[in-house]
């Protein structure tokens, strides 16, 4: 299988805005996967609900209601494109994506997607878990500092009380959680391509996938 591009790599290290420069330029369709275990945590939030509760995280994923619409995500009819984009909700997805449970029931879900047509999904285990069987898969990285200086601007407006020093600790904390974990951890393999972004545009970044396509 060729037709579907998998970006995998840890929080910060650019695959968002690189996901979609691909997806637009190759004409395929785009999934952030994160952005569904962000909607189980805002959810599990809005209803008061522990990230230890597997039960409750359970039911919640069982019965949210997902829609994209280009740009914009809801969950049972409402917009939460923006309130998904926290550092809290960063870290309550990490927190809930652990759980065996909240993964099975995003599963299908998400291979569905990927078998419907040309997609360029991203997340932490698209290639070694969703989609194994594609020939394009690829693991965006860049260091520590860079990876919080990137989430810092892209959240500072919506967090005001935000540092680069408590990003740098955040970024630390769900890299060790994302990669440690039992189901699906986030785990670089030898059938990836490999790219260190920290030193290259965007346009450079986009260009080394494009140019390694099978
Ligand atoms: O990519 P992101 O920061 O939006 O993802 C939020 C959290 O969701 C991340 O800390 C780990 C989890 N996640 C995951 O476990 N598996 C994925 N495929 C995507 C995200």
């Amino acid at each position: 299988m060729k037709n579907v591009i998998t970006i995998d790599g840890p929080s910060g290290s650019g695959k968002g805005t690189i996901s979609k420069m691909v997806a637009k330029k190759l004409g395929y369709s785009y999934l952030d996967t994160g952005a569904l275990y962000r909607a189980v945590a805002w959810k599990a939030r809005k209803l008061g609900i522990s990230s230890d509760n597997d039960e409750a995280l359970k039911k919640i994923t069982e019965n949210i209601r997902l829609e994209f619409n280009g740009e914009k995500i809801f969950a049972d009819g409402i917009d939460i494109s923006s309130s998904i984009r926290t550092a809290e909700i960063g870290e309550l997805s990490s927190q809930v994506s652990s759980r065996p449970a909240v993964r099975a029931g995003l599963f299908s879900l998400q291979r569905e997607i990927c078998l419907r047509g040309k997609v360029v999904i991203e997340g932490r285990d698209a290639g070694t878990a969703i989609i194994p069987e594609t020939e394009n898969k690829f693991y965006l990285d860049a260091s520590v500092e860079e990876r919080a200086r990137r989430r810092y601007e892209e959240l500072k407006l919506n967090d005001p009380g935000l540092t680069i020093d408590n990003t740098i600790d955040d970024i630390k904390k769900r890299d060790r959680r994302d990669s440690t974990r039992e189901t699906s951890p986030l785990v670089r393999t030898d059938d990836m391509t490999y790219i260190d972004s920290t030193e290259m545009t965007r346009e450079e970044v986009v260009n080394a996938i494009i140019n390694n396509l099978k």
